[in-house]
């Protein structure tokens, strides 16, 4: 096949889609929240929420009553008016039928996310949705598409995207330190055994429905953004293998009395699953998912270029040209840096701490919720819905980030083949346009 007879990696857009890739938020002096799901995360993003200036939740919707009593009780004890609280099988709807609220901001389990963010947009209001926004390659289009049938915004909660060091890395990356990208690694590594087996009984069904990549976006955001992904890049293909399927039995063996239902799941997600990505400009990036078994957290987060290497779990930089070392690792060059050691990131700070950081530290750090970038992420979504601006992630960044779910198990389940990731976009991700700040 020529490439002239290559078929477009896209659906050709309905009549009245428009791309919303320039779309700015309507300007206004506040922003007005209702909350879908009121669990552990909702309570959590709420917490960080209280000091966003021009914020305010004014209603929640949880099909139980009970769920919502920590955020009501929350928002009391800092002093927040009280909203107004729908409980049951219709609460979605009654939130969304309300006039008073500008951005709806989904927490709920995994398969609900995407129905719910289509709900809300045809309901005419903005969305910020958990990760992954979709599950299946079906709800990323969904997704997609309705944002351009409604010209409403789908921002994925992708926090891990303002950590201090992510945006450390992403301002050595613009800064040209780390040389031309080559490649990055990724991952979400958070031994979630307990948490698996215990008290997310949602989470857990995942392993036993699907295998491949459950929760790629914590990772894969910030590699995005390293990357200029749809601003310049995209994902292009990817392979998927997975390890044997083991820790979460032998947790149950060792934890679950016996006669316990749980003993008759089969649990078929990988302990570990490794993804291998492309880009259009040839980078490659690893992808790991291992949420079953003893290990510290980590997200890896590592961006490699032609000048060196930045590396994370513990933050660490190695360049050949180091513009805080003049002259002596710097002006090394003589293609044997083996000896060499990777250094920490305090030296890198002054020249290269983001923006964002230097301004808002102090208070990120100060509200708790992920070392301040839940913070972050919501002052900056508060920020560019009043100030009228485009947001820093889009619903093309919440498609392709969460793709790998459904990507990586038909690689898997196909017998680790490469698959092609749809181009979102619809052939508008070389230009470079607003991102992440
Ligand atoms: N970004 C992060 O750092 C981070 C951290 C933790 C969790 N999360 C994500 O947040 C989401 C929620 O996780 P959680 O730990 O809070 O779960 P949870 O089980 O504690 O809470 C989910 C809540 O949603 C409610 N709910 C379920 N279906 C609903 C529906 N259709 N309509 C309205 N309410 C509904 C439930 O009653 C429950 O109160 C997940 O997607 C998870 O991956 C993200």
């Amino acid at each position: 096949m020529t490439s002239d007879a290559t078929p477009a990696p896209f659906p050709e857009r309905a009549p009245g889609q428009q791309s919303v890739a320039d779309l700015a938020f309507e300007p206004r002096a506040e922003v007005r929240i209702g909350l879908i799901g009121a669990g552990a995360r909702q309570t959590s993003l709420v917490n960080s929420l209280v000091p966003v200036p021009n914020s305010t939740v004014v209603a929640i919707a949880d099909s139980s009553a009970e769920a919502m009593v920590p955020i009501t009780d929350l928002l009391a004890e800092r002093g927040q008016p009280a909203p107004d609280t729908h409980a049951g099988d219709d609460a979605t709807a009654q939130l969304l039928a309300r006039d008073d609220v500008d951005l709806v901001m989904i927490a709920t389990p995994w398969t609900s996310h995407a129905p719910l963010a289509v709900q809300a947009m045809k309901a005419g209001k903005h969305v910020a949705v958990e990760v992954p926004a979709a599950v299946t390659l079906q709800e990323c289009w969904d997704l997609v598409n309705t944002s351009e049938q409604t010209q409403r915004h789908c921002v994925i909660l992708e926090n891990c995207c303002y950590g201090r060091n992510e945006l450390l890395a992403l301002q050595l990356v613009r800064a040209g330190a780390l040389g031309q990208l080559l490649h990055a690694e990724a991952s979400y590594t958070h031994d979630l055994r307990k948490m698996l087996m215990e008290t997310k009984s949602w989470r857990r069904q995942a392993h036993i429905d699907h295998d491949g990549n459950l929760y790629p976006t914590h990772g894969l955001g910030p590699v995005a953004a390293y990357f200029g992904i749809n601003r310049g890049d995209r994902f292009t293909r990817l392979v998927s293998m997975g390890s044997p399927s083991l820790g979460l039995q032998e947790f149950r063996a060792a934890t679950v009395p016996a006669g316990d239902p749980r003993h008759d799941e089969v649990y078929r997600a990988a302990d570990i699953n490794t993804s291998l990505l492309q880009t259009e400009q040839g980078r490659s990036i690893v992808l790991q998912h291992q949420v079953v078994g003893p290990r510290p957290y980590d997200r890896r987060n590592q961006v490699v270029g032609t000048n060196g290497i930045f590396t994370d779990y513990p933050p660490r930089v190695f360049l050949e040209q180091d513009p805080t070392l003049e002259g002596i690792q710097g002006d090394q060059g003589d293609g044997e840096s083996g000896h060499g050691e990777y250094r920490e990131i305090d030296p890198y700070l002054p020249e290269f701490e983001h923006p964002l950081w230097r301004a808002e530290g102090e208070a990120a750090l100060a509200s708790g919720g992920h070392g301040g970038m839940d913070y972050l992420m919501l002052l900056r979504l508060v920020q560019t819905m009043t100030e009228g601006t485009v947001p820093d992630m889009d619903v093309y960044d919440a498609a392709a980030w969460s793709a790998p779910g459904a990507l990586s198990e038909e690689s898997v389940v196909g017998g680790n083949v490469p698959v092609e990731f749809p181009d979102f976009t619809r052939g508008d991700w070389a230009r470079n346009r607003t991102g992440m700040p």
